[in-house]
């Protein structure tokens, strides 16, 4: 493997930033995985944070995560997990994971909850349970069909002690 790149992580908290997350999503997804491009920009963007991991000093983007809150359930969800297929192996991954649930807990603890878990949800596609595992997630219920391909809802409880 080679030498890891410097990179950052960064709240997209701009048009511009939020359009790099969108371009990055569909190169994996509609271009390298075949996914619909007509449901890759979904409900979810326009109240969702958008994590953008980019390479410094240019600023080049190669990886993104999406979080958000069911107002219904009061869950997390995780989507939108994408790295560069020439940057993967890296652990950016990883650290996009990272980012993400210490933002759940940032955010749970600012909307008043100081104790207990927080449940966070994912849809994984099937080759990549095994990546979310290594975090502690726990497959529930069956396999699901997502924009045409299997799913499988993962979750877990993150601890705000
Ligand atoms: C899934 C993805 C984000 C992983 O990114 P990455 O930067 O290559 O992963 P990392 O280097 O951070 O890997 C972290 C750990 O997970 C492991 N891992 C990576 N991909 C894995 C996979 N498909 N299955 C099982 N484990 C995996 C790594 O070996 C590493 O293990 P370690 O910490 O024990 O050494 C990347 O492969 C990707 O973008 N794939 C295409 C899009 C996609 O499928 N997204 C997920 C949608 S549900």
């Amino acid at each position: 493997m080679s030498e890891r790149p410097a990179h950052e992580i960064v709240i997209a908290s701009n048009e511009a930033e939020i359009q790099q997350c969108y371009q990055l999503r569909i190169d994996v997804f509609t271009h390298e995985q075949g996914f619909p491009i007509e449901t890759e920009i979904d409900y979810l963007d326009p109240v969702a944070t958008h994590f953008l991991l980019r390479l410094t000093p240019f600023l080049l983007p190669v990886g993104v995560i999406r979080g958000s809150k069911s107002r219904e359930t009061g869950y997390y969800k995780l989507s939108r997990l994408a790295v560069l297929k020439d940057y993967r192996q890296f652990r950016f991954g990883r650290e996009l994971v990272e980012a993400l649930h210490k933002w759940v807990q940032a955010d749970a603890r600012k909307s008043g909850q100081t104790a207990g878990s927080v449940k966070v949800v994912c849809h994984s596609q099937i080759p990549v349970k095994g990546f979310y595992t290594k975090f502690g997630y726990i497959p529930e219920g069956e396999e699901f069909d997502e924009d045409g391909d299997p799913h499988q809802k993962m979750v877990l409880e993150i601890s705000l002690e």
